[in-house]
């Protein structure tokens, strides 16, 4: 293992153990939940928006290190965003993020919190149907 993936996995273990972002928002934009029905694990996605930039963004939920330390890394770097770049980003931007090789099996759990970011901003938009649940 090379140091710098080693260096990537310790993030991804301390936002597993410490995730930012975690629980709820106040007054949230929009709020959207979704599943991996690979394992049943689920992840609510809390967003505030003002004037196109992610206020905050909070995340809940249960499931394995790589869903909840993305969600953590997640909501850290959405932070202050603007809503395009949620809207933008895609498997490999998530993969990016973490730094590590995700198994095909895995990449469902990386890319849950974005896939539900990003489907409850359509929603949110109108531009989905409302009683879609996301699944990854
Ligand atoms: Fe459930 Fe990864 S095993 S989200």
């Amino acid at each position: 293992m090379s140091m710098g993936s080693d260096m990537y996995r310790q993030q991804i273990l301390d936002h597993y153990k410490n995730p930012r972002n975690y629980g709820e928002l106040e007054d949230p934009t929009y709020t959207h939940v979704g599943e991996n029905p690979m394992c049943g694990d689920e992840i609510t996605v809390d967003v505030e928006l003002v004037d196109g930039q992610i206020e905050r963004i909070a995340f809940r939920g249960d499931g394995c290190a790589i869903s909840q330390a993305s969600a953590s890394m997640l909501s850290e770097r959405l932070t202050g965003a603007s809503v395009e770049e949620l809207v933008d980003m895609d498997r490999d931007d998530v993969i990016d993020m973490l730094g590590v090789d995700i198994s095909p099996m895995r990449v469902k759990c990386a890319v849950l919190a974005e896939k539900v970011a990003q489907d409850g901003y359509e929603i949110y938009e109108g531009e989905k149907d409302a009683d879609r649940t996301t699944t990854e």
